[in-house]
């Protein structure tokens, strides 16, 4: 099926393709048990026990393709594992001015400048207040992606993801700190030491027990990548993501290319090598979630052997289709990594 549809969303502009396939994705919500059999690998060896929460498989899908969390039930249904909404932001905002997707198909990549556009952490509380209502929340975790409104100065940061935090807590299976994307000027700059400390004391704090992530740059050296990840254990953090887009174009042929973060193939040595940094310094004492560049089970059972609980998709996805979940998780069961054990009961 997406060998037919795909050429047709890949003809029209990425946003616009973006926002048909979710249209479509949210007509098509009350068939989606029909398609569900095929699209969702159910089996004991694929479910991890990761922060206190049971993931019925470990493909997640990454944050920043539900930005409203429009479709939170439909990731379970579709195959996820679980699925990160946002990010949201303590004030609506409309993002960048458009084009602010491009497509590099021979790259298998995405460039984007999206800024995080989307209707404000209130807004999207009571769209989950009411999915919640209506008994159809999701059977899988839910990861609530935040980060900071772009006209918050860096300095009040702190109350801004907090404001966040306050309307999405109650929604949130864990709490993902998005630090890291190369889109909110400035909002790497929280990556630093000091602000990080303070930042994460306070969410984590607020977060009152929930599990809180924090969500780095694949563009940080060694040194301050592991000063991050101190400063996130010794705040009581649960767990990393390794790692958002990257500013580099270096595994990129010379070119001139859109500003913006890079996701993607060409994101996979930097993703896999953050990942590997991250495991080397934290050996163990949290969760790891990969992302970034996960196209094949080859390339999850490739994080999963490096340290990482969870794996997360995006450009993989678009390219992919909706069978990528699916066949990750086959492809894991038929050469389970070391870490796939069913769990003890
Ligand atoms: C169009 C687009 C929008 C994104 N928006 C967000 C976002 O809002 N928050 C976030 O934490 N990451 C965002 N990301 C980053 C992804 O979650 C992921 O970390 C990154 O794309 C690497 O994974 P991939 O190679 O599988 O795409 C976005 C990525 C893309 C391509």
């Amino acid at each position: 099926m997406y060998r037919i549809l795909k050429p047709i969303l890949f003809s029209l502009d990425p946003e616009t393709a973006h926002h048909a396939a979710l249209a479509s994705l949210k007509l098509s919500k009350p068939f989606l048990p029909l398609f569900s059999p095929r699209l969702r690998v159910k089996d004991a060896r694929l479910i991890r026990m990761v922060f206190g929460l049971k993931f019925p498989n470990p493909v997640g899908l990454a944050a920043g393709l539900d930005k409203e969390g429009e479709l939170a039930d439909a990731w379970g249904e579709l195959g996820f594992g679980f699925a990160e909404l946002g990010t949201f932001t303590a004030h609506p905002q409309e993002g960048n001015p458009r084009p602010r997707i491009f497509r590099l198909p021979a790259q298998r990549a995405l460039i984007n400048r999206m800024g995080f556009p989307n209707s404000g952490a209130e807004a999207a509380a009571k769209r989950l207040s009411a999915l919640r209502k209506s008994g159809r929340w999701p059977s899988v975790p839910i990861g609530i992606n935040i980060g900071k409104s772009k006209l918050i100065p860096l300095e009040e940061a702190v109350e801004d993801y907090l404001e966040s935090l306050q309307h999405l807590l109650p929604y949130a299976d864990y709490v993902a700190v998005n630090v890291s994307s190369p889109n909110t000027p400035s909002l790497r700059k929280l990556q630093e030491a000091k602000p990080l400390k303070k930042l994460l004391n306070a969410v984590v704090k607020a977060a009152s027990g929930k599990a809180v992530l924090v969500k780095l740059a694949p563009d940080l050296e060694e040194k301050p990548l592991k000063e991050a990840a101190e400063i996130a254990l010794s705040s009581g953090c649960a767990g990393l993501i390794a790692a958002n887009t990257t500013l580099s174009r270096e595994d990129l042929p010379e070119g001139a290319y859109p500003d913006g973060g890079l996701s993607g193939a060409p994101l996979r040595e930097k993703a896999l090598k953050t990942l590997k940094t991250l495991a080397r310094f934290t050996r163990g004492r949290v969760p790891l979630v990969a992302v970034g560049g996960i196209f094949t089970a080859g390339d999850a059972r490739q994080r999963m052997e490096a340290g990482a609980s969870l794996v997360q998709v995006y450009t993989g996805y678009i390219y992919e289709g909706p069978s990528l979940p699916a066949r990750l998780c086959r492809g894991l069961l038929e050469k389970p990594t070391s870490n796939m054990k069913p769990p003890r009961h």
